[in-house]
């Protein structure tokens, strides 16, 4: 019997890698769980009242695409959000959850390979399944760090004329998991231009652009109308999953140009597997509301003030510029989760198992993401331990 030879390079994923680490020690005190991005504010008051009104669409087969009224609802998002008009029937689709759209809007669009493999670009550290995705389109992932030298975001402009012109799709994550950092609109208008001389896609992972202190993130949408850049250079992926707290909803969108959007519904009418209908309605409601998206961000700016003032002084270590997530310097991300799990019972995750080894080295190793989900109170109390624990 033979098995593919293309994943053989992937490590496990983070999270079992996390438990073969800690599970063997005891807790240093009472567990707290800082590792997973799953949002545990409430979710939107209105789910179940929806849900309740929309049973009977269990009964059908849910439409491939998005229904018409979940399409409406994101395209009005996104008027709302960016100031862009979006044509619910050609430029916007239906996901269930991020993660599945990031992957298979790849599968549809990612060419094949000529004389060389295709390159697909991703940050490095990064949202794991953008590797995934490349080496199931047997493409060679290239990994760009994003590291304080680089602002915590890649520059995939320096990387050398024959790599950008191999490259067919560049992943981008703003706000970024795990840095927190933004691109700005020149950061963004520059990408683009560089997908239009290069001939790429951009792949605009935005799942976090809602959860923030002070500024909007710009949004990648915005930037490519204002610059008038070809909308079939870019996709762009969001979600309800951090925005309304309904990770559990598996409901997100892609955005772009009509002839790619094409073939992705193409191919999702194959093989797609597409969110149920009465979990469409309560999408299509959720992102109609902003009150409760206001609601969260009011406890995440909170629970951004905490980490400022825990880590004041300390270098590196204020809150994010968006998201949820600190990424925390320290000599060595698995020896320090060891560390702190051991003294304190704070579970938090190293660095390098969002991260690649490349030639450079890996720009994870000396990092821990501590998710600032839980409660205030709870949040207060870890991000106590790891400053006590880790530098006292
Ligand atoms: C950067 C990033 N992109 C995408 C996702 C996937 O989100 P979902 O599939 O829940 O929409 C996540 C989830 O953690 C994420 O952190």
């Amino acid at each position: 019997m033979r098995f593919p030879e293309r994943f053989s390079q992937l490590p496990d994923y983070a999270f079992p890698r996390l438990r073969s680490l800690l599970d063997a020690h005891a807790p240093g005190g009472d567990v707290i769980h800082m590792t997973i991005g799953e949002p545990r504010h409430d979710p939107p008051p209105f789910v179940g009242a929806v849900l309740a009104e929309a049973l009977d669409g269990f009964g059908r087969y849910p439409a491939n695409d998005g229904t018409a009224a979940l399409r409406e609802a994101i395209c009005g998002w996104v008027g709302r959000r960016y100031g862009v008009a979006l044509d619910p029937q050609s430029q916007v689709m239906a996901l269930n959850g991020t993660r599945e759209g990031l992957f298979n809007a790849a599968v549809a669009l990612c060419p094949e390979a000529g004389g060389r493999p295709p390159v697909v670009l991703t940050p490095n550290p990064f949202y794991q399944v953008y590797a995934v995705a490349a080496l199931a389109m047997g493409a060679e992932p290239v990994y760009v760090p994003a590291t304080r030298e680089t602002g915590f975001l890649p520059d995939y402009a320096g990387l050398p004329t024959d790599l950008l012109d191999r490259t067919e799709i560049a992943y981008l994550c703003s706000p970024a998991n795990p840095q927190g950092a933004v691109a700005d609109e020149e950061y963004l208008r520059d990408l683009l231009a560089l997908a239009e001389r290069h001939d790429f896609r951009v792949f605009a992972d935005e799942c976090y652009s809602e959860v923030y202190d002070a500024d909007p993130p710009p949004g990648a949408l915005a930037v490519a109308a204002a610059a008038g850049a070809d909308p079939e250079r870019l996709l762009v992926f969001n979600s309800l999953s951090k925005r309304s707290n309904l990770p559990g909803l598996r409901s997100g969108f892609v955005a772009g140009g009509p002839r790619s959007m094409a073939r992705i519904r193409q191919l999702r009418a194959y093989a797609g597997a597409p969110l149920p209908e009465p979990l469409q309605e309560v999408a299509a409601r959720a992102w109609a509301d902003e009150a409760h998206v206001d609601a969260s961000r009011a406890i995440y700016r909170r629970k951004y003030a905490v980490a400022a003032e825990v880590f004041d002084g300390i270098d590196g270590c204020g809150p994010p510029e968006a998201g949820f997530f600190l990424w925390l310097p320290v000599e060595d991300g698995e020896a320090a989760a060891l560390r702190l799990w051991q003294a304190t019972g704070v579970r938090v995750l190293p660095g390098a198992y969002l991260s690649r080894d490349t030639a450079t080295g890996n720009p994870g190793n000396g990092y821990i993401r501590v998710a600032m989900v839980a409660t205030e109170r709870e949040v207060q109390r870890g991000l106590l331990a790891v400053r006590d624990c880790l530098y006292g």
